[in-house]
């Protein structure tokens, strides 16, 4: 065993049980609602705010960025999620192709991903909710709207959203097939409302100038400032489309459906984010859009339609829950199969007998959730999200060509096309979008890694099943 620590031996999904297969019952419609139901929250209703304040009315052109890096990020995905369609995506992964060590800290950079997607979600949810409460008139204690880094002392509707939410999934609640499309259809015709309403107020003087601060990340009065800056953070607009990879097995036609369902929902995705940025930007100068916690209702209120943006807060309030949902469900599987691996102590993939539901870890992480929403601010918590996320994307486009070069004859559902450009691309992006972060993000990304590698070498390492089974096999 080298310093990367053993290998898990790949299970394809051909590997299993006839009992034990899905049934593929999913076409591209159905992939494609999952990934827009997935994917379309805070990032497009309250980023874009921030992504205005940093890149001016660019924010547009920072959309496209991260949108055409995450497509690539995306179809690395489908190609790895249909060949090793077992739980904890890209620390299985990586797992199987390059070893432990760095499927830990890839493991580790997920914990960022879900779990501080969910804290962002729901500080973006709560944005909406005061803004909600105060065109109806009704005024909630300052003080309790925001955690001290934004001036307050706690985000209490951001804690009781992440706390309810956990709830809700120790009780054994998933989202069904049919409120998703529900929900997709609130939040997509709500975003069709915004445009409708927003474009006619387009006044191109809001466009110029176009790139106030340019386009590499740089830190201009304080705060990092930059085309590159803004698409660094409306990259969290984007993920959530491991859904739609994850579903792999389900698909009818995988090599057609889930090219379409991902490419698809990313188009889909980018397509609208861009026309909601730009109505928005047209409308209002960027500088009025930066500082709002629910940037398109008050636009809309601006532009004089209250009852519009009354409902369209109303829709954010309805659907952001849902991305909660998806995300801390995700969160638990992977610090399941992280513990049923031997690295985290095995309390944690203890399942309740009655719900079937990792009772005790989804309730960890509901409270990791709901304090980090409760204290900080969002696009700090959605930075280092992004941070982690951009970790595993990139381990993912790493796996995608060292498995087509190692073991060119594994049997690929989906075929990634272009595969060593695709995977270079992804790899290179991230990067770039990494490196784009505010560095004071990345400071408490080393961190977060230095205090995992700690954990691994002190706890995990010792404990791992990988490792017992080599030394078994090998006695
Ligand atoms: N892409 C998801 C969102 O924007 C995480 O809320």
């Amino acid at each position: 065993m080298g310093i990367l620590g053993p290998i898990k031996p790949i299970v394809q999904a051909a590997d299993a049980p006839a009992g034990s297969r899905l049934k593929p019952t999913l076409s591209w419609p159905h992939l494609i609602a999952l990934g827009v139901g997935a994917i379309v929250g805070t990032g497009i209703y309250t980023l874009t705010g921030v992504g205005a304040e940093r890149a001016g009315p660019a924010v547009i052109l920072a959309f496209a960025i991260a949108g055409a890096v995450c497509a690539c990020a995306a179809l690395a995905y489908a190609e790895l999620a249909t060949m090793i369609p077992t739980a904890g995506s890209a620390y299985t992964y990586t797992y199987s192709v390059v070893g432990e060590t760095l499927a830990w800290m890839v493991g580790w950079s997920l914990i960022l991903e879900y779990s501080l997607a969910c804290s962002t979600v729901a500080v973006g949810w709560s944005g909406y909710l005061v803004g909600w409460l105060q065109s109806a008139g009704v005024s909630l204690p300052e003080m309790l709207l925001a955690g001290p880094h934004a001036g307050g002392i706690i985000n209490l509707p951001a804690v009781i959203v992440s706390l309810a939410i956990a709830g809700m999934l120790m009780a054994g609640t998933r989202e069904s097939a049919t409120l998703n499309i529900i929900l997709v259809i609130i939040k997509l015709a709500a975003l069709t409302a915004f445009i409708a309403l927003a474009a006619p107020a387009f006044d191109a003087d809001n466009l110029t100038p176009f790139m106030p601060y340019g386009f590499g990340s740089t830190v201009q009065d304080g705060s990092t400032r930059g085309v590159m800056a803004a698409a660094a953070i409306v990259f969290f607009a984007f993920y959530g489309f491991d859904a739609v990879a994850t579903s792999a097995e389900e698909a009818r036609n995988p090599g057609r459906d889930l090219t379409i369902g991902i490419i698809g929902s990313m188009a889909v995705c980018t397509i609208i984010y861009m026309a909601v940025a730009l109505s928005a930007i047209g409308a209002m100068s960027y500088l009025d859009l930066g500082n709002s916690p629910e940037p398109l209702a008050l636009v809309l209120r601006t532009l004089g339609h209250p009852t519009a943006s009354y409902l369209v807060a109303l829709a954010a309030l309805i659907a952001l829950p849902s991305v909660i949902l998806v995300m801390m469900y995700g969160q638990s599987r992977v610090f399941f199969v992280m513990a049923r691996d031997g690295l985290l102590p095995p309390v944690l993939s203890r399942v309740s007998a009655k719900t079937g539901a990792p009772v005790l870890v989804t309730g960890i992480t509901g409270v990791f959730v709901a304090a980090v929403a409760g204290f900080f601010r969002l696009d700090e918590i959605a930075e280092l999200a992004n941070a982690g996320t951009l970790l595993a994307f990139i381990a993912v486009g790493g796996c995608l060509m060292v498995l087509r070069k190692r073991a060119p004859e594994l049997k690929r559902v989906f075929r990634c096309p272009q595969p060593y450009l695709v995977g270079t691309l992804a790899i290179l992006g991230c990067l770039y979008l990494m490196i784009s972060l505010p560095s004071q993000t990345l400071v408490r990304f080393a961190l977060w890694n230095v205090a995992g590698l700690t954990f691994y070498f002190l706890y995990s390492r010792s404990r791992s099943q990988a490792l017992q089974d080599q030394t078994a096999a090998g006695a």
